[in-house]
């Protein structure tokens, strides 16, 4: 499919390729990257091919997906943001991840804001969830500097975590 590009303030938001996969096994070894993920194992080249596969495999069956992040400025990945189908619970989720050097500036939050638009306004989605371990406070902020609410407390892929959530009649567009 023509997966679309979307750009915020300082970011570029546009389609995974086979052409990331060094710099995102670069970003993926990244230490304690994976820190608050279900299954924090170093990524190598099989694992990466296969994950941008598995990502442009999920925008076409579903029409969304994640992106992968550019700085406007200086081109070059630097992370993910974006949508995910959730089939064991039917939910659509908001992830993210951002190279350690980009951190603290907002690019995140601004990727999110822009990821949540497109899933309201171009999809048409009911609601939105982010699921953030408990000790993930940069994580936590994201979420609720984006309109997201906690929840509840629970477990998924086996890990116990925060679920938050935005519902579309709910959601305010954040400035
Ligand atoms: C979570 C992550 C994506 C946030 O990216 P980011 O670009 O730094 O996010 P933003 O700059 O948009 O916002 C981060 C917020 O967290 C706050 N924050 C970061 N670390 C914090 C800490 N230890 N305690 C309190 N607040 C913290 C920042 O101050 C900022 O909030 P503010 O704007 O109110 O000051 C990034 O830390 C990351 O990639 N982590 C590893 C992967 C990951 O855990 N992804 C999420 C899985 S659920």
């Amino acid at each position: 499919m023509d997966i679309p590009t979307l750009v915020t303030a300082h970011t570029k938001l546009r389609p995974f390729g086979l052409a990331d996969v060094d710099v995102l096994i670069q970003i993926a070894n990244q230490k304690d990257i994976f820190r608050y993920y279900p299954n924090p194992v170093p990524w190598m080249r099989e694992k990466t091919e296969k994950f941008i596969r598995s990502q442009l495999k999920h925008w076409e069956e579903h029409g969304f997906g994640w992106w992968g992040v550019e700085p406007l400025d200086h081109p070059g990945l630097i992370g993910w943001n974006g949508l995910q189908y959730l089939p064991d619970t039917d939910e659509i989720e908001v992830g993210y991840l951002i190279s350690e050097s980009f951190r603290g500036l907002g690019w995140t939050t601004e990727g999110t804001i822009a990821s949540l638009e497109f899933g309201f306004e171009v999809l048409g989605l009911a609601s939105i969830i982010a699921i953030v371990h408990p000790e993930n406070i940069a994580s936590q902020r994201v979420a609720l500097k984006c309109g997201l609410a906690l929840v509840d407390r629970t477990n998924y892929f086996g890990m116990d975590c925060f679920r938050y959530r935005v519902d579309a009649k709910n959601y305010m567009k954040v400035p």
